[in-house]
């Protein structure tokens, strides 16, 4: 039995989160990547479903979030966006598809929105995508930003350790947050970076932040859906709580299946014509 009881059925919009950030009230968002585990993300009452890039590891089983394409996310954010009912579908941007020609990222940013029926998108980085992220605003398309450990640039960190425990890198990311929200995202992504600094973030920007591996100080939270289930038993870092260990369950019930069927006990009198 969910803890949690839906108390509406209205779409979530950005004002919507924008409310919520000024009532205190936690934004929820988790992700998704296909139609039935975002109909049960959503039928739960999640405020906003990711369809993260993470689906490169988690879905294609890649090493890092590099290889993703435009039409790998396009199909994912189209049977997300077919599902969700309530919740907002904010579709990331993959790699290469804007930090180049801001002309070329709103182009790609249109498509998605137009091919997914999302509404919105994500993207990774801070000041240098202002650019980007002006144009595609400016084609109507909302934007979420995406500051600290920011998986496509993976190469370049050299690591997914914590990012900004230093004075420069952290001046630096308060800097890029006041960038993002002046140039109009309606919310900031936080990922692993000191609980204290996040708190910062938060209280000096007047748009949401949402933190993974962020601590409790951020205006949301997010995690991958896959990994607090139990389903990608392979990631644990410090900052995932599991919620339950349906890969264990998944692995159990094909067992039994496999054995009824080796028995010849499935299926039985009821259930055949
Ligand atoms: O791709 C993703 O799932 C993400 C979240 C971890 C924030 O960007």
């Amino acid at each position: 039995m969910s803890t949690y009881t839906v108390t509406d059925t209205k779409k979530v919009t950005t004002k919507r989160i924008k409310d919520m950030m000024q009532a205190g009230e936690k934004i929820a968002m988790l992700t998704s990547y296909d139609y039935t585990m975002a109909s049960l993300v959503d039928q739960a009452g999640i405020d906003i479903i990711l369809v993260g890039d993470s689906a490169s590891n988690v879905m294609q089983g890649n090493q890092t979030t590099i290889p993703i394409t435009i039409d790998d996310m396009i199909v994912y954010g189209r049977t997300v966006a077919r599902a969700a009912k309530r919740a907002m579908v904010i579709v990331d941007m993959p790699f290469g598809t804007y930090q180049g020609d801001p002309i070329e990222a709103q182009r790609n940013a249109v498509r998605i929105m137009r091919e997914t029926g999302a509404d919105g998108v994500k993207l990774e980085g801070g000041r240098e995508m202002r650019g980007a992220i002006e144009m595609i605003l400016r084609a109507g398309i909302p934007v979420m930003g995406h500051l600290g450990l920011t998986p496509q640039s993976i190469n370049k960190f050299g690591t997914y350790a914590t990012r900004a425990t230093g004075e420069a890198e952290a001046l630096r990311l308060m800097s890029d947050a006041r960038v993002l929200e002046e140039v109009g995202c309606f919310a900031v992504v936080l990922e692993k970076i000191p609980a204290l600094l996040a708190a910062k973030v938060t209280e000096a920007i007047h748009v949401p932040t949402i933190g993974i591996g962020a601590g409790p100080g951020t205006d949301g939270q997010v995690l991958v859906a896959h990994d607090m289930l139990g389903l990608n038993t392979a990631f644990k870092p410090k900052f995932l709580r599991l919620y339950n260990n349906l890969g264990e369950q998944i692995v159990d019930s094909v067992g039994n299946y496999i054995s009824d069927v080796k028995r010849g006990d499935f299926p039985n009198e009821n259930e055949q014509y």
